[in-house]
């Protein structure tokens, strides 16, 4: 028996979660998950769908409402995504987002044609009926458009609720709790778009907008309870906040039944191997196998300079040592992983399906094909924030929740070229330096990612009056939603001169220190 496959995207959600429930229906726009997070910001819980979801599935599913994203498509277009038209018979509140708009009204007898001018970015809209969907807006608002086709004829029922210089329908309504809008409301652009989502899920759908991710622990935990039964559960441990979280709702769940491995690949920052042993072992009393692989990674890695290579190498002796601990305890039924939304969301939409993979990642997820578990992936309907909000109800130190992202690799594809144990030293010296710095002026939490690189150059240098030749460390501190997209941060002089002080003081063999100032694309995030 091998792996078993990641859940569909559209297997049954626990009925608990489904009495509140709303479906964004996804038809390929890049926004289709700000949409989900703008919901669950309102407190309705949400699940990210296929736009071609049958109407069956949709009843099974009993949602209060469904959301229509955008989409690059034009309705007319041969292939182009439809919505199942028996949907239409459900009686449910349905919102319709640019695409979703016009498919709406495609499919419900209006009609749709090309712009003579496609319309993109800031614009002005009057609302004509300030009800519903508009109820307590001012009559103008400002919005953001992103549309090349515009509706001609609205459906049967409906009518103009808004309109702007160019169109006569920046939005429609019509019966059964049923709105088009031309513009995006999950996007910052459109400052009233949280409030007009809002006047949809509560006023319009009826829900309740209590939703929050802690009420999402004693689900999860009843679930991971059924599911299990009296089976034993393994736990891959990196560091990094997802996979506590799992660990510590699966230990809730079952305590004894799981055993978490640890692998240390000597990879890590300062200290934070020994914080993983305390907080699990020692404060949440969790079975934790510790295993210091550091040796055998570095063997692994010595003389390997190639980026893509580190990772694989690394990859591969990850699934080596977790492989050999898996065996050696035997009697193992399932693994849990700390797989979040984006992550499914990734692997089963449509439209990334062809995302270019510009650095292959690996993760504590790369497992040998043959290892005999089911999937535990407690955390799999949930986005980053909500995590961490989960970690902190269940009890775990901040320090842990608020990890800024680590890769899996760690400090090897931070060292420009080989890895050494003396390298990783003076690295780990000076990264300590970066974040104890950025921690105490407070940005750990507002930039996405703060650390050091050691570059493979060596500079000239005067400390007192011997003339030294040095390693050169980079810092980079970037500011970014999500790591596609990242700018350099624009951080004090003075936070950035104490860390270059401190780092030519305290960290021997470092004279020179130097800044990032690159942003993503076209530089990538980390050096390799
Ligand atoms: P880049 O360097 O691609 O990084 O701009 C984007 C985000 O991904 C992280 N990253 C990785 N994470 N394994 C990981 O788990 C990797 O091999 C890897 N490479 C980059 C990076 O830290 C940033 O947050």
């Amino acid at each position: 028996m091998a792996v078993i496959p990641k859940q569909d995207p559209v297997a049954p959600v626990d009925p608990a979660v489904a009495q509140d429930t709303v479906l964004v229906l996804d038809f390929g726009s890049q926004y289709s998950q700000l949409i989900a997070r703008r919901v669950r910001e309102a407190r309705v819980y949400c699940e990210l769908v296929p736009g071609t979801i049958s109407a069956d599935e949709v009843r099974r599913r009993s949602p209060r409402g469904l959301i229509f994203s955008g989409g690059p498509a034009s309705v007319y277009d041969e292939g182009a995504p439809q919505a199942d038209p028996a949907l239409y018979e459900l009686d449910l509140p349905i919102l319709g987002v640019c695409y979703g708009m016009q498919l709406l009204a495609h499919q419900l007898g209006g009609a749709v044609k090309a712009a003579v001018r496609r319309e993109y970015g800031h614009a002005s809209i009057s609302i004509d009926e300030r009800t519903g969907i508009f109820e307590h807006l001012p009559s103008e608002i400002d919005v953001w458009m992103s549309h090349g086709d515009v509706i001609t004829a609205i459906p049967p029922g409906f009518h103009a609720a808004a309109h702007s210089m160019n169109s006569p329908y920046a939005a429609i309504s019509g019966p059964k709790g049923r709105y088009g809008i031309q513009f995006h409301p999950e996007v910052v652009h459109t400052p009233l778009g949280r409030e007009i989502l809002r006047n949809f899920l509560i006023d319009v759908c009826g829900c309740a907008g209590t939703w929050e991710p802690s009420s999402f622990i004693e689900m999860a935990v009843s679930d991971i309870r059924t599911r299990v039964g009296s089976g034993k559960v393994l736990c891959a441990l990196s560091g990094g906040v997802d996979s506590a979280v799992a660990a510590t709702l699966v230990h809730q769940a079952i305590g004894d039944q799981l055993t978490c491995v640890f692998v240390d690949n000597g990879l890590l920052r300062r200290a934070e191997g020994e914080r993983v042993v305390e907080v699990m072992s020692h404060q949440r009393h969790i079975n934790l196998v510790h295993v210091d692989a550091t040796d055998r990674f570095l063997s692994a890695l010595a003389d390997v300079t190639d980026p893509e290579e580190k990772r694989r190498r690394i990859g591969r002796t990850f699934i080596e040592v977790f492989d050999t601990e898996a065996r050696r305890l035997g009697d193992i039924d399932f693994l849990a992983q700390g797989t979040l939304y984006p992550d499914v969301i990734e692997s089963t939409s449509h439209d990334t399906h062809n995302a270019q993979k510009i650095k292959t990642h690996h993760n504590v997820g790369g497992l040998p094909e043959d290892l005999r578990f089911q999937l535990v992936e407690p955390l799999r309907y949930l986005f980053k924030d909500e995590v961490r909000q989960v970690g902190l109800a269940l009890g775990l130190p901040e320090d842990m929740v608020w990890r800024q992202p680590f890769p899996g690799p760690g400090l090897a594809i931070r060292i420009i070229g080989a890895v050494t144990a003396e390298r990783l030293d003076t690295l780990r010296a000076a990264d300590w330096v970066v974040i104890d710095e950025i921690k105490r002026s407070g940005l750990y939490r507002k930039v996405w990612q703060s650390f050091a690189i050691l570059t493979p150059i060596s500079s000239v240098g005067v400390m007192g009056d011997n003339r030294t030749y040095a390693n050169v460390v980079a810092i980079r501190i970037v500011e970014s939603d999500d790591g596609m997209t990242a700018d350099w941060a624009k951080i004090p002089y003075d936070v950035l001169a104490t860390i270059s002080r401190r780092i030519v003081n305290e960290v021997a063999g470092v004279n020179r220190v130097v800044y990032d100032i690159s942003s993503k694309p076209p530089s990538t995030i980390e050096w390799e």
